[in-house]
């Protein structure tokens, strides 16, 4: 059901391409962010077209609003399917939230109401998305800090539901089970033990800000013990499975997030040896 595992990659990032170019960092893959993709033409497009031409990439949006009542954005969609068509991803994903309503695009990923009217409603959004990609997408969960009272599904158990019902695929973000799981309260472990395992593709590794009795998914860190911990649990849980580390603000050398990557793998080296 899913595609061989990548190894570990990168988010690419802007300040990283003349690096990346020069010196062919021991990367696995780069994870790019779709709409900064979408012009035809310019620099962005230029960078990503020789980036391609050495490592898999795959395309990860924050605009697809899944869960909105809104219609879907076609035009979008069909220019996330021309990227696609000249990069070749080896796959999209974008997030199980809701980013804006009537026109309005509040640029946050927002939580939805887990509820089986938004279930419904989501999976059937997801098969027209996979329908007109021609291709299953990746959903990831996002972080919250507040939720809706209507709620009669855990979160866990919606992602989990999504997935099948849409017979999409998951990226799994460890930090933002962790950030929610302190934010609401939940046990992370339950969470990641009701994931399908079978569809967990690729997986997110990030930093964040901890105020406490609360954190803000900022990724502007390096990964911090209790997110190494649960990245842990998780491949006990799902097996070798495509790993990256976001970074989006305060973003180090090159070297640095290479470093770090390479702790990914002596971790996942030896969870998996353990499980084996
Ligand atoms: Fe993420």
């Amino acid at each position: 059901m899913l595609k061989q595992p990548l190894g570990f990659g990168l988010g690419l990032r802007t300040d990283h391409y003349e690096s990346i170019l020069a010196n062919s960092p021991p990367v696995d893959w780069f994870e790019a962010l779709t709409e900064n993709y979408l012009v035809p033409g310019g620099k962005p497009l230029h960078y990503l077209d020789r980036i391609r031409e050495r490592y898999p990439v795959v395309l990860h949006g924050v605009s697809l609003s899944i869960g909105s009542t809104a219609p879907l954005d076609l035009d979008y969609l069909r220019q996330v399917r021309a990227l696609a068509q000249r990069i070749e991803p080896q796959w999209i994903s974008d997030h199980l939230c809701w980013t804006g309503i009537a026109g309005s695009n509040t640029h946050d990923l927002l939580p939805l109401p887990y509820t089986e009217e938004a279930l419904a409603h989501v999976a059937a959004r997801v098969r027209q998305v996979q329908e007109l990609l021609g291709r299953r997408i990746l959903l990831e969960n996002v972080s919250s800090y507040v939720g809706f009272s209507a709620s009669h599904l855990q979160e866990w158990e919606f992602l989990a539901e999504v997935a099948v019902r849409a017979d999409c695929l998951i990226l799994l973000d460890v930090n933002n089970i962790h950030v929610s799981a302190v934010n609401h309260g939940f046990d992370a472990h339950q969470y990641l033990r009701a994931i399908p395992a079978a569809r967990v593709q690729q997986i997110h590794l990030a930093g964040h800000e901890d105020h406490g009795d609360y954190l803000i998914d900022t990724h502007d860190h390096a990964v911090p013990d209790p997110v190494w911990q649960l990245y842990a649990a998780a491949l006990r849980h799902c097996g070798a499975v495509s790993t990256m580390i976001e970074r989006d603000a305060n973003i180090p050398p090159l070297q640095e997030l290479c470093a770090e990557l390479q702790q990914a793998r002596g971790l996942a080296a030896a969870v998996l040896a353990e499980a084996a």
